[in-house]
């Protein structure tokens, strides 16, 4: 290695060993990790300036992104905002809505038409032409940075396109590339794979393994078959996706959400799903991020159990992933609205509230991809609630199966076989805010609003960094457009990716509109989220028994502040018990002040109250 600086050798120091110590183990190999070692410094001296003092501040205060002033919000850029520089040219609107992080959905080069909404990456150092260029990207992460926001994008690890450079060579007989992958060139392996590896897409993509006719081979797929698994057990992938996720980070990225990590090592006779070297690897990522751009975070996307999802935390001597999605809770949320029972939820909150506050949560209602319904089926049995008859109510109550439901939800690879489907759809139309607008119901449609409005603000109470799915702030409904689109027409994701609707965004300013309401009382949840310490990540945060089973209560302590807040998630007006001794509180969201044992609470309703 060149003369390294003192900062890199600092840095270097404290994790050389650990590293090499996970790399060997993994890999017995001196030279690529010696390469590892340069390619790092490398990366390092390309980082600029400002990246590099922002990386230096980022380590003095390590907790940076553990506040209450965090907001993000998710985005298709080309639904947003047409490319890259529209996104730049909107950042005032992002502002208005209070954000300060965005996470861009994935932009780099992928094939039309089997992109898996840019999940297959077939350049990790081009950006799709339609989004604009590397430049494009460095000039809004710059401009973000300016305003204080931070940039978040996905790294695709798991996998690459079938028209990434190695795919083709490997498709070629090339061996060297062919062992980036996994190749077969019988059916023998893959069908052993086949007895233990669950399915990911059971219906719009079965089974994890495509032959490949021209090159007289199977190849590992777990995702669609223009998705190719890499094979980690080769260091040369390991080095090459590190080397592209530096590239990426010194465009100014701030956050890096690891895709599908739990993926990323297979091993015959296992379910190739978080496997301990998956957190080898992680762990080795942590520590080239903190060498290189201590800076950078990394966000998991490990959608699993909550048994499966906290270990990516690391320890705290050994940590892996910054942040990780609060999946669990998502799901739970969306199984409240459709029974209007809040036990779940409630345990839910309690088994979150006491992990360590070190672990960062992201918060969301909807993001993306499907709703999985992966709750606690051992809790619900004990009321007869069974697996696959509960998911079917879930979907059919979300879809809008029941006369009384009000969800205009999708399904998602309802798979016959095993009774089992996931469900697609907005935020909005989730709400009942679709159907009653349709049907002119001015009753169901406030209703909606308000419901729609209790969940984001459910969502604020909860530690961690709330993401808003943009479009949801001015409650945008399903597009199904995507049903006359040949090529996304098997996807029901794309109902909850549609183009973002400026036209509707123009009428928040108008009195008593959707898009008002909406718009307006998220904003103001926000503003009182930021200026209350007891949302603070370091409150102590408890849930309390509320008389209700729809009504959820949770306390926020924290500093010289403790907060209740209350979450009615059915169609009644209740009261509600607060306390055995009768208290006066203000309601922060709606300004009142309550006073008494029990309180109020309309239907769908959420208070955050205040004890003086
Ligand atoms: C992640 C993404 C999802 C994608 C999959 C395969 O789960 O969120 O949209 O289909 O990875 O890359």
């Amino acid at each position: 290695m060149a003369k390294a600086d003192s900062v890199f050798q600092k840095r270097l120091e404290k994790h050389h060993d650990e590293l090499r110590w996970l790399y060997m183990e993994l890999y017995e190999n001196d030279n690529m990790f010696a390469e590892l070692s340069s390619q790092l410094y490398e990366y390092y001296t390309q980082r600029k300036k400002p990246l590099k003092k922002m990386d230096e501040q980022r380590e003095k205060e390590p907790d940076w992104y553990k506040k209450n002033d965090i907001l993000g919000m998710m985005m298709y850029i080309d639904n947003f905002a047409g490319n890259l520089k529209g996104v730049e040219e909107k950042l005032d609107y992002l502002e208005q809505c209070q954000v300060n992080y965005i996470h861009l959905m994935p932009f780099l080069d992928t094939p039309k038409g089997r992109s898996d909404g840019g999940y297959a990456v077939s350049d990790f150092r081009k950006v799709q032409p339609q989004l604009g260029t590397m430049e494009d990207l460095e000039s809004l992460t710059d401009a973000c940075h300016k305003k204080g926001m931070n940039v978040c994008m996905d790294f695709v690890m798991n996998h690459t396109s079938e028209d990434h450079e190695w795919a083709v060579r490997a498709r070629r007989g090339e061996g060297e590339y062919m062992s980036r992958y996994f190749f077969y060139d019988n059916y023998s392996i893959p069908s052993e794979y086949e007895k233990t590896v669950p399915q990911v897409f059971p219906t719009t993509a079965p089974g994890n393994f495509t032959w490949l006719e021209d090159a007289g081979h199977f190849v590992m797929t777990t995702f669609y078959p223009y998705q190719w698994d890499l094979n980690y057990k080769n260091p040369r992938v390991f080095n090459e996706m590190v080397y592209n996720f530096l590239y990426l980070a010194n465009q100014g990225i701030d956050v890096m959400r690891i895709d599908a990590v739990p993926y990323i090592w297979k091993e015959l006779g296992t379910k190739c799903r978080n496997l301990k070297q998956v957190h080898s690897i992680v762990r080795m990522m942590r520590m080239i991020c903190e060498i290189v751009c201590p800076g950078v975070l990394l966000l998991g996307e490990v959608v699993m159990e909550p048994e499966k999802v906290v270990p990516y935390f690391g320890s705290v001597e050994k940590p892996e992933c910054h942040m990780l999605y609060n999946v669990t809770t998502m799901a739970t949320t969306w199984h409240t609205v459709a029974t209007r029972d809040a036990r779940l939820l409630k345990l839910q909150m309690d088994i979150v509230s006491r992990l360590p506050k070190e672990y960062v949560f992201l918060n969301y209602l909807r993001c993306h991809d499907d709703i999985g319904w992966g709750l606690d089926y051992t809790w619900l049995m004990q009321f007869g609630i069974g697996e696959v008859s509960h998911k079917k109510y879930l979907n059919d109550f979300l879809t809008g199966e029941f006369p009384y439901s009000f969800g205009r939800g999708e399904l998602y690879n309802s798979d016959p076989a095993s009774g089992d489907a996931r469900l697609c759809g907005t935020t909005a139309s989730l709400c009942g805010i679709e159907k009653a607008a349709y049907e002119r119901n001015e009753d169901a449609l406030a209703r909606a609003v308000q419901l729609d409005l209790m969940l984001h603000a459910y969502m604020l109470t909860q530690s961690g960094i709330p993401v808003i799915y943009s479009g949801d702030e001015i409650g945008q409904e399903n597009d199904y457009s995507y049903h006359k689109d040949p090529d996304r027409l098997e996807d029901s994701r794309y109902l909850h990716r549609g183009k973002f609707r400026w036209d509707l965004e123009q009428k928040r300013t108008e009195k008593g509109s959707i898009q008002e309401k909406l718009f307006t009382g998220i904003n103001r949840l926000e503003d009182i989220r930021k200026a209350h310490e007891a949302f603070g990540t370091q409150a102590d945060v408890w849930t309390f028994e509320t008389g209700d089973n729809s009504v959820l209560g949770i306390v926020r302590k924290n500093g010289a502040e403790k907060l209740k807040a209350l979450f009615n998630f059915s169609e009644f007006d209740k009261k509600v018990w607060l306390d055995e001794e009768s208290g006066t509180y203000t309601d922060l969201i709606s300004g009142n002040k309550i006073q008494g044992q029990q309180v109020d609470l309309p239907a769908y309703g959420a208070y955050w109250l205040l004890s003086e």
